[in-house]
């Protein structure tokens, strides 16, 4: 690869990564009410787990969250339970644990891959709609 094709790559990742961590710069680096994800969960972690889950519904933060729409994400309360698509989401976070944890562990060399919310979602909030 050309010398100065590669400066541009390496820069233009760098700003990717940069924008990608200054968007959760406004949530907290602390969580104060997890039942079903590990407490000590690191916010990188947490994010990602986050994102997974907005991408397997095809929704935003507001869907599981107290908060507006459009509105800054400093100005949302993750840690309230108001939101009762959170207590949807804490069950199918157990659920899917189980299956993957209990049931599908008794299968061997790879028949079946983790179940994941993707795996029924498929990117609507119903997996039926
Ligand atoms: C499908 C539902 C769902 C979506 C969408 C979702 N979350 Fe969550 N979020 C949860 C659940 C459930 C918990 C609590 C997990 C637990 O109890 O262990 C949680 C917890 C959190 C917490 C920890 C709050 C605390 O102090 O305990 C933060 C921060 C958070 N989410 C941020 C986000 C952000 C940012 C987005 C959008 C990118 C998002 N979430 C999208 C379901 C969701
Ligand atoms: C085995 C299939 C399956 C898996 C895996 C699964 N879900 Fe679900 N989920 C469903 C079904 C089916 C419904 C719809 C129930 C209904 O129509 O009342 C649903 C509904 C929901 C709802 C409520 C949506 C609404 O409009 O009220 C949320 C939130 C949700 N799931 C989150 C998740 C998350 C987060 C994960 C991954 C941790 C996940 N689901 C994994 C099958 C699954």
């Amino acid at each position: 690869m050309q010398r100065p094709l590669l400066i541009a790559l390496v820069l233009t990742l760098g700003t990717l990564i940069v924008i990608g961590t200054a968007s959760f710069a406004q949530i907290p680096d602390t969580y104060t009410n997890l039942k079903v994800l590990p407490k000590d969960i690191k916010k990188a972690q947490l994010m990602q787990r986050m994102k997974e889950f907005s991408r397997a519904l095809g929704v935003r933060c507001h869907f599981c969250h107290v908060g507006e729409e459009g509105k800054p994400l400093s100005t949302y309360d993750f840690a309230s339970d108001e939101n009762h698509h959170k207590d949807i989401a804490r069950l199918m976070i157990t659920m899917t644990q189980k299956i993957n944890g209990e049931i599908l562990k008794d299968f061997k060399d790879g028949q079946f891959t983790q179940v994941s919310c993707q795996t029924c979602h498929r990117g609507k909030k119903e997996p039926e709609e």
